[in-house]
């Protein structure tokens, strides 16, 4: 553990442009500094490096972060390796705390672990390459299968020995102790007896999202042996299968300057794709995908694309990990390849822009997708189809976003040519159902909110960016490109900008119940008195209890709030630091100069001083969000309206859409008089 302080000073000392410009050409212009942007391919520059606010941003791709976080993308470190870097470029000394002997133990057990699966990499590229077997048995079978030399060398293929305990034998002598051995899953031990794992057969290594090696796939030559085609490491405390993708740390940068996310079932597929310039490419490979996984894709894009061999078995056991994809509120499409071919094969037959062209010309949305094979399969039989009809349903429930989930009820509607209230209230039950199961596991939670029939197009707010499917035919309607998931997300950001930017401006305000106070002999009471920006934008949203629908922006705020009460005032530096780097891009977004300060001539108001600025930029700020949050609560209320399905409810519904609508009055004019 590096303490504190230490991490404290290398923030402090790793100057940005000094820690780029070891690895980027980087200009001046005007304030910032400016150079090609190392993560994706650009000739002209739009890199930009910010010595003062100590953060690079690039305007081609949208990569952002710190002088840690650079590090960590560029040079794929962990943090802690990260600030090891910079510690010694800054001659900065490192002195570990003391770690309890447990704490120490588990730390240098893992180590270890890190230490023999990358010796064992090595030796296995070594194999490949440098040895009589290797270059004869592995190497003509990666020549075979066409995987470059470039290819070969990025995904550290490597080749295990016939001989079964010749690593065993070299590791020991190298000093590596037999229990790390047996721990990180190289070697097995069997009656008192230790023997490889894998022995004759081409490695994959298997490498964690900072690209250490963590685990091996291994595949035997010939497939007409009767043992498995692939073994691979067992579960250790380094690799945790059901938190691993294959290639991920190699997809990252992809996957992000894509906005998708090519999922596949194997080794060969990843490296296939690879080669023909496809990067944005993982694999669950050997274990059906789990939440865990799906998660970590969501970090870099919420589109998932997956890719299918051709046949129809295969397809659809698939069904239930698209489940899981839809449950995580990922827009999922599937692409499948002719019988017989799958994404490795494909990809090998055919050019970079055929394949491209493939997936781009194939892609469907699941739901149709799944709709349209289970169609087939039902015919015209009525028992069949009213099964594929629930099991429809079922997908279409697990989808978190209310508006998504009722578009796709529509659309199957269309498709299964079924009334939409029929299925509105299948979904319902399986929902109800579903949060009961649920509920078992976690009580103390509040039922899901029944789903409506859609409400009529003029209720939807153009920024949630769904339009009501109206193709004359039916379909195919055209999917949602991207999950409309915060309709205050501008507001909230503004909001947020004002007060990281100016959280410490003191503003005076007039005390409006002076006059008041005075009759009622309050002793120290003001006709104006003085806060900081932070303080009043903070009491505001205390007041109103009100919460950020975007999850990044909640849990900058709940850390501003927080050091808030700790009687301090955090600045934008303070969250550029974080060592989270989610955080840091989320903050360098929301204080980027797209959104300045308003300029109010253009509205015929004259504001002269720089705190009356700031003071109505934060009033009208407050204000735009919460009438977002009521024009929110207003649709909604009007939808359930319009469902007629709770007659028992109308009283409630209209007091609350009537003081609702009192408000929106009111905050509109507030807005009014001010923009
Ligand atoms: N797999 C596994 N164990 C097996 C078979 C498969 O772990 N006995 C995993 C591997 O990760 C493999 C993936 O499932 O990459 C897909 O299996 P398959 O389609 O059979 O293999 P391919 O990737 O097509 O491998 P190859 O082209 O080398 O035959
Ligand atoms: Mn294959």
């Amino acid at each position: 553990m590096i303490p504190k302080e230490t991490v404290d000073k290398i923030i402090e000392e790793a100057r940005v442009d000094e820690v780029i410009g070891d690895f980027v050409a980087l200009k001046k212009r005007g304030v910032n500094l400016l150079g090609n942007c190392p993560f994706h391919n650009e000739k002209t520059p739009s890199f930009t490096v910010s010595p003062a606010k100590g953060i690079y941003k690039c305007f081609g791709c949208g990569v952002s972060g710190n002088s840690v976080n650079f590090i960590m993308d560029h040079e794929q470190m962990s943090y802690p390796d990260a600030l090891k870097y910079l510690a010694k470029k800054y001659n900065i000394e490192i002195q570990e705390k003391e770690l309890s002997s447990e704490e120490k133990e588990k730390i240098d057990k893992k180590e270890s672990y890190y230490l023999v699966s990358q010796y064992a990499k090595e030796q296995f590229i070594r194999n490949l390459h440098e040895t009589d077997e290797g270059k004869s048995v592995g190497l003509s079978y990666f020549k075979a299968r066409g995987i470059s030399d470039e290819m070969m060398e990025k995904f550290g293929l490597g080749y295990s020995f016939e001989e079964r305990n010749h690593f065993t034998k070299i590791a020991t002598d190298k000093g590596y102790k037999k229990e790390h051995l047996i721990g990180s899953g190289l070697i097995a031990e069997k009656n008192n007896r230790v023997y490889d794992r894998f022995s004759g057969r081409v490695m994959f290594p298997i490498h964690n999202m900072s690209g250490r090696a963590i685990g091996f796939g291994a595949r035997i030559l010939q497939t007409n042996k009767k043992s498995a085609k692939y073994l691979n490491s067992p579960e250790t405390e380094i690799y945790h299968k059901s938190d691993v993708l294959y290639g991920l740390y190699l997809a990252k940068r992809s996957m992000i300057q894509q906005d998708d996310c090519f999922l596949v079932e194997g080794y060969t597929d990843v490296i296939s794709f690879h080669q023909k310039g496809i990067e944005n490419v993982v694999a669950s490979s050997g274990t059906s995908l789990t939440p865990g996984q799906i998660k970590l894709v969501k970090r870099f894009t919420p589109n998932i694309t997956v890719l299918y061999d051709g046949d129809a078995a295969g397809i659809k056991a698939s069904f239930r990990g698209i489940d899981l994809i839809l449950k995580e509120g990922m827009n999922v499409k599937v692409v499948t390849f002719p019988d017989g071919e799958d994404p490795d094969s494909f990809a090998r037959a055919n050019t970079s822009a055929e394949l491209e062209e493939y997936i781009e010309e194939n892609k469907k949305d699941f739901i149709n997708f799944k709709i349209s094979i289970l169609l087939d399969d039902a015919g015209n039989d009525p028992i069949k189809r009213a099964g594929l009809i629930k099991e429809i349903v079922q997908s279409i429930a697990l989808i978190p976003d209310t508006i998504i989930r009722s578009v796709y009820t529509q659309e199957a509607a269309t498709l299964l040519k079924i009334e939409e209230q029929t299925l509105v209230n299948e979904l319902n039950k399986i929902r109800r159902n579903n949060f009961d199961k649920e509920q078992k596991h976690k009580p103390e939670s509040t039922p899901p909110e029944p789903d409506y029939m859609v409400p009529p197009p003029d209720f939807i707010p153009p920024e949630y960016g769904v339009h009501t499917p109206t193709s004359s035919s039916g379909f195919p309607i055209k999917p949602i490109e991207k999950a409309p998931q915060y309709p205050n997300n501008h507001q909230e950001a503004y909001l947020l900008r004002l007060i990281l930017k100016y959280g410490h401006h003191e503003i005076v305000l007039q005390n409006e119940n002076y006059e008041e106070e005075k009759e009622q002999g309050i002793e120290d009471c003001q006709p104006s008195y003085q806060i900081t920006v932070a303080q009043m934008i903070i009491q505001d949203i205390r007041e109103d209890d009100l919460s950020f629908d975007n999850p990044h922006h909640q849990s900058i705020w709940d850390a501003f709030s927080n050091k808030f009460s700790e009687g301090e005032i955090p600045t934008e530096k303070f969250f550029l630091q974080s060592s989270e780097a989610d955080l840091v891009k989320e903050v360098i977004e929301i204080t980027e100069d797209k959104y300045v300060l308003n300029d109010w001539k253009k509205h015929s108001i004259y504001v002269t001083t720089e705190e009356e600025k700031i003071k109505l930029a934060i009033v009208v700020a407050l204000h735009r969000l919460k009438l977002g949050k009521v024009k929110q609560q207003v649709s909604e209320i009007n939808a359930k309206l319009e469902s007629n399905e709770f007659p028992e409810e109308i009283n409630d519904l209209l007091m609350h859409l009537s003081l609702l609508n009192q408000a929106k009055m009111t905050l509109s004019k507030i807005l009014g008089r001010n923009i």
